[in-house]
């Protein structure tokens, strides 16, 4: 009963060791609850006069929900970003990007505006960009200029 008795109590600790090593190895895991961004599909219809909008996707990989804020670039002064509901446009403080999810701005949906532009663009320029997150650091992002009618998600 005796030698027994020893043996479980060699069992708990182990047990308990177990449990320890695993407790340590999901509080490093916690390191990772934020978000992973990524920009893609990136474009601004060729504009025709002083104003342009521009479009793209932000895929968060990450276990944390971020907020898109604002954008700055070389090119305008006055850059917002515009949703668009009932086929109107309005201008919003941030767009939310979800935790494992991603935020699209497309073709008469939500879009970057650039108002008074500070120098004609032709198809084939790109515009630097830098996005500005409630999270992530200050992302940079080359914008492609495409047609006029380019729109990557018509069929
Ligand atoms: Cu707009």
């Amino acid at each position: 009963m005796r030698g027994r008795g020893g043996r479980l109590t060699v069992a708990g600790a182990v047990v308990a060791a177990l449990l320890a090593a695993l407790a340590g190895c999901s509080s490093a895991d916690a390191s990772q609850d934020q978000p992973q961004l990524k920009i893609g599909g990136a474009f601004i219809p060729q504009p025709v006069g002083d104003m342009a909008s521009g479009f793209f996707t932000v895929t968060n990989s990450g276990d944390a929900a971020d907020k898109l804020t604002s954008v700055t670039s070389d090119i305008s002064d006055d850059i917002t970003i515009h949703e668009t509901k009932d086929q109107k446009m309005r201008e919003v403080k941030s767009f939310d990007i979800p935790a494992e999810g991603e935020l699209t701005l497309d073709r008469g949906g939500n879009h970057l505006m650039f108002m008074g532009l500070k120098k004609k663009l032709e198809e084939g320029q790109r515009v630097a960009v830098e996005l500005h997150f409630e999270k992530t650091g200050p992302t940079k992002v080359d914008l492609p200029v495409k047609a006029a009618t380019y729109n990557p998600t018509r069929h």
